[in-house]
């Protein structure tokens, strides 16, 4: 295992152990966890792994397998920058609960495509909150373990996101979605079956990414966030009467409400004709998820919409954006013997507008995090 291999080079001695946890797709429910709605995704076999061995001191020492080839040695934790900050905001999150834990040398192997939005930051953060978890015999929940990982990211990192993603990389199971009701964070593992029904779930990387990615998703939570409280509602998850909430308000908020209203509805609906074997069906409630975040929530771009429109044009049952917005992927329901047009007229339709070729990845419901060795 390259992450064991290098610690032993890096630190001169074996880890205790060696963690792997997954990025995700989401199939639908995007924009809704920080709602209190609902969110369908699942995690892809694309990850990070951990080689990990604790330390006597506060000392976090740390080497990426994809970027220094010498570890370096983290001791004033506000200090920390870049990628190094998701690694450190879990320590920092789990002192906050309480936990005594010390430094720990780490060595870190990740094959998440860069910036195609598959949530390599969640992966991250969960992998070292899980083998933190188990070398300190914590006792944490996976639950627990999501929750302090997002933690980490609001109050360390400073991402203001759900808990969407670090769920979906700890708690999913193999050739499984993942249901969370974000409110009570009551989770069911829906069966995913594609294969069986000739089906594939293709992945198109744009290889876009927007910088305003981060200021508009703070500005989409705030946008919800006022038009619950002029609603007279805790979360958005509460409006149940849509045309009586869109008769008072205007503006953002009006069209924000639209969306995540109607995309907790989709994610009920989706799970709706999955449970009664329809997965071929579910085409058109992802052609409406894009619809509604490219028109009513504002957060797709050129280079998403031309891969969603290219790949239902080529073929697709359906398509839409996955995760945030302003760039990253898009998901889109192939039937087998449809993959090669649908590959073929998304990447004609990228040489016409001038863009270099998107990624495509072939996206199967992979297992959350689990210890390796
Ligand atoms: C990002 C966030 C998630 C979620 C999605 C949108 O991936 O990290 O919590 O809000 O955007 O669905």
């Amino acid at each position: 295992m390259r992450a064991a291999e290098a610690f032993r080079t890096a630190f001169g001695h074996e880890p205790e152990g060696v963690w792997r946890a997954p990025g995700r797709v989401n199939l639908i429910g995007e924009h809704t966890d920080y709602n209190d709605g609902f969110v369908l995704p699942f995690a892809v076999p694309w990850g990070v792994t951990a080689a990990v061995h604790r330390r006597d001191d506060d000392t976090i020492g740390l080497l990426s397998l994809q970027g220094g080839s010498e570890p370096q040695a983290i001791t004033d934790y506000e200090r920390a920058e870049g990628w190094t900050r998701y690694v450190v905001g879990v320590f920092w999150a789990l002192r906050q609960a309480g936990h005594a834990v010390r430094g720990a040398d780490i060595v870190i192997d990740g094959d998440v495509p860069r910036g195609a939005g598959l949530s390599s930051s969640a992966a991250l953060e969960v992998v070292v909150a899980m083998a933190l978890n188990d070398l300190y015999e914590l006792g944490l929940s996976r639950l627990d373990l999501a929750l302090l990982s997002q933690k980490a990211e609001n109050d360390f990192v400073g991402m203001p996101c759900g808990i969407m993603d670090q769920a979906a990389s700890a708690l999913s199971e193999e050739g499984r979605a993942l249901f969370m009701d974000c409110r009570s964070l009551a989770t069911r593992a829906v069966p995913l079956d594609l294969a069986a029904e000739g089906l594939q779930i293709l992945i198109i990387d744009t290889g876009a990414h927007h910088e305003l990615a981060d200021g508009q998703y703070a500005r989409r939570r705030h946008d919800c966030e006022s038009a619950a409280k002029r609603l007279g509602v805790k979360a958005l998850r509460d409006v149940t009467d849509l045309a009586a909430a869109l008769a008072v308000l205007e503006g953002d908020e009006r069209k924000r409400v639209q969306h995540v209203v109607t995309e907790n509805h989709r994610v009920e609906a989706l799970i709706g004709l999955l449970r009664a074997g329809a997965v071929r069906e579910i085409g058109a409630l992802l052609n409406a998820s894009h619809i509604s975040l490219r028109d009513q929530y504002e957060v797709s771009c050129a280079e998403l919409d031309v891969a969603v429109e290219a790949a239902v044009r080529g073929g697709a049952r359906g398509a839409r954006m996955t995760g945030g917005g302003f760039g990253g992927s898009a998901i889109a329901l192939v039937a087998d013997d449809r993959m090669a047009d649908v590959r073929r007229e998304v990447e004609k339709a990228y040489e016409q507008q001038g863009w270099a070729p998107p990624r495509f990845l072939p996206a199967t419901p992979a297992p959350g995090a689990h210890r390796l060795t």
